[in-house]
């Protein structure tokens, strides 16, 4: 698997997605990691790990197209076949999810579809001031639809009584930095199909 990463802030599931490499937990190459926010943690990240780093940014373009016609361009070159979204900001135009069709993943820290559609530190918030009494995070495909697409894997944590949001963040990140590469290697083992718009891990994982 030739994986692409694409991030815009402080880096850490990238760099979780990187060590499980390293490790050998996650086979795969990451010969491209796309930022579209310059001074972003996730560029020392890349830097750590010897991973070339595209910084693409809104600025450097006329249209948010043409930056996503950059993005593509990169990451073909580097004949990326599945991409990581690890923290990225931005929503993609249809042709860039046609260029991968269901091989673009995404973390989400929420337990979905509750509390989408929003980035860090929103879902945590919103689900601290609903009341409810487990969260979590969810790796799904990405379609047109923000925070939609079919659930590879999800991991749940108790929210506490004294839990502020960032408390409750990092015991949801602990669990994304966990659940990531291992969904990731559900699809570099070919382990994932997306059957009716479900996504079907086979041999089926119980707990993940
Ligand atoms: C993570 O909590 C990730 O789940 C979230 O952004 C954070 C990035 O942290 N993603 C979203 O909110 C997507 N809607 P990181 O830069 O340390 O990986």
């Amino acid at each position: 698997m030739r994986l692409g990463i694409m991030a815009s802030g402080r880096g850490s599931n990238a760099r979780a997605i990187l060590e499980a490499v390293r490790e050998g937990r996650l086979q795969a190459e990451v010969p491209a990691l796309v930022c579209n926010r310059a001074g972003a943690g996730v560029l020392d990240v890349a830097r750590d790990f010897g991973v070339p780093a595209h910084l693409i940014v809104r600025g450097d373009f006329p249209t948010r197209t043409a930056q996503q016609r950059r993005m593509l361009e990169v990451l073909q070159d580097d004949r990326v076949d599945t991409i990581a979204l690890a923290g990225f900001s931005a929503i993609f135009r249809p042709f860039f999810l046609e260029a991968f069709p269901h091989r673009i993943l995404n973390i989400h820290p929420s337990l979905l579809p509750a509390f989408g559609g929003t980035m860090a530190p929103r879902p945590q918030a919103d689900a601290l001031a609903a009341g409810v009494k487990l969260s979590g995070c969810t790796v799904h495909l990405v379609t047109e639809d923000v925070d939609s697409g079919p659930i590879v894997a999800q991991a749940s944590v108790c929210v506490r009584p004294d839990d502020t949001v960032d408390t409750l963040a990092a015991r949801i990140l602990e669990q994304e930095h966990r659940i990531y590469p291992e969904a990731l290697q559900w699809f570099a083992d070919g382990r994932v199909r997306v059957v009716d718009g479900i996504a079907r891990v086979d041999p089926p994982v119980t707990a993940a």
